[in-house]
């Protein structure tokens, strides 16, 4: 998505013949497109028809997670408490969800044999603890930790992790693409002098022989709250090349560049990408706000139309107390949020600060489930009055 990439091989023009080997048969080319016709795509060349089902069949997974007398509040829970053992889909844990957003995290312990399609959202994965490569069918994208790895709605893939062990994902499913920013980006789609992370920060995946193997092959397809499983009579990654704008990529925290101000900027400027229903900033080590009176600590503030969820990667959160690494707090729309007692006034003077977190404010309400009501901090909703 952040700029054009070619792999493999591909015809000098889209819409030709394109004969394999045997100069009789045609490769099949698939338009994978976002917005109809009319958005970003990539043209991909496959051995075999993309359309092909052997068997169709529906899976239960048996989660269900609603609270439905959740009440309003602010809330803290410990995602490092949910832990359930499985692969890429039984390990996940749905914390918060709405129609455009549902936010979750997995600990995978198992590696799976079958391939998996989330049909109906594009994923953002950060990658908190972890080490492998993404593969699908237009190559193989390594990850390391604190990575980002943004995948269109409809993509193919596996997660093979160095090790099962130790890994935690954060995953946000969205039902519109992630986007980079379009103040981020000039009239020609090349990013700003002034955008906070650059090309070369993000990284395509790299070519992977294609895979031209006959059998059975089984493809879970996510649809919502609904699983699918298919039957395919031939390998998926069967990719013999491909180009576009559309794939997935990674992009590394640690990279963000972030601005700093004389007095308290707000949360946008640490804007990293937007969908239409909800943003996605984080928060990284910078220097403090450099007027001689300024507040580094956020003043109390209303939005009265979004929810701000914040997942702790790592450090001291300077608005916050009690927080640990995987900690999630909920500041829903509709009451006033702020930091708690004391930590205004330990925010004046300091420097700099080395904390990472990651940010979605979203424009509907979230449902909270029964895994926040599970692994909650009971005191945080009062944790704001003073003795
Ligand atoms: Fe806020």
């Amino acid at each position: 998505m952040p700029y054009y990439v070619r792999l493999g091989k591909v015809p000098p023009k889209r819409h030709i013949t394109f004969y394999k080997d045997d100069g009789k048969s045609l490769y099949r080319e698939e338009l994978f497109g976002t917005k109809g016709f009319s958005g970003i795509y990539s043209n991909k060349y496959h051995i075999y028809m993309p359309t092909q089902v052997k068997k169709i069949g529906e899976i239960d997974i048996g989660k269900q997670t609603e609270w439905s007398d959740a009440p309003l509040q602010y809330y803290h829970f410990f995602t490092e408490k949910k832990k359930t053992d499985g692969d890429i889909i039984t390990a996940r844990n749905e914390f918060l969800k709405n129609d455009n957003c549902v936010i979750s995290t997995a600990h995978v312990t198992e590696k799976a044999e079958f391939f998996f399609r989330n049909s109906y959202a594009h994923e953002l994965i950060f990658v908190h603890r972890g080490k492998g490569n993404f593969i699908s069918d237009y190559g193989i994208l390594p990850f390391e930790e604190w990575d980002y790895i943004v995948v269109p709605k409809g993509t193919t893939y596996q997660i093979e992790f160095d090790n099962y062990d130790d890994n935690k994902l954060l995953i946000v499913e969205s039902s519109t693409p992630y986007d980079i920013p379009k103040h981020f980006r000039n009239e020609y789609g090349q990013l700003t002098e002034d955008a906070p992370y650059y090309e070369r920060d993000f990284k395509p995946p790299q070519y992977m022989e294609p895979v031209d193997k006959k059998g059975n092959f089984e493809l879970i397809l996510k649809v919502r709250n609904r699983y699918f499983k298919y039957l395919l009579p031939h390998h998926p990654f069967d990719v013999v090349g491909w180009d576009g704008f559309l794939y997935p990529y990674t992009f590394n925290i640690k990279e963000y560049a972030p601005k700093v101000g004389q007095i308290h900027l707000p949360p946008p400027v640490h804007l990293v990408f937007t969908t239409q229903h909800f943003v996605v900033c984080n928060f990284v080590p910078r220097l403090f706000d450099f007027h001689p009176q300024a507040i580094p600590a956020p003043y109390y503030h209303s939005n009265v139309d979004s929810d701000e969820v914040l997942y702790y990667v790592h450090g001291d959160f300077m608005s916050r107390k009690g927080i640990q690494e995987g900690s999630i707090t909920l500041h829903p729309m509709g009451i006033p949020h702020g930091p708690q007692p004391g930590k205004t006034e330990a925010s004046v003077g300091v420097k700099e600060t080395d904390e990472y977190a990651v940010m979605i404010d979203t424009f509907q309400p979230l449902q909270v489930t029964k895994n926040v009501k599970e692994t909650m901090d009971e005191g945080y909703s009062q944790s704001w009055l003073e003795e």
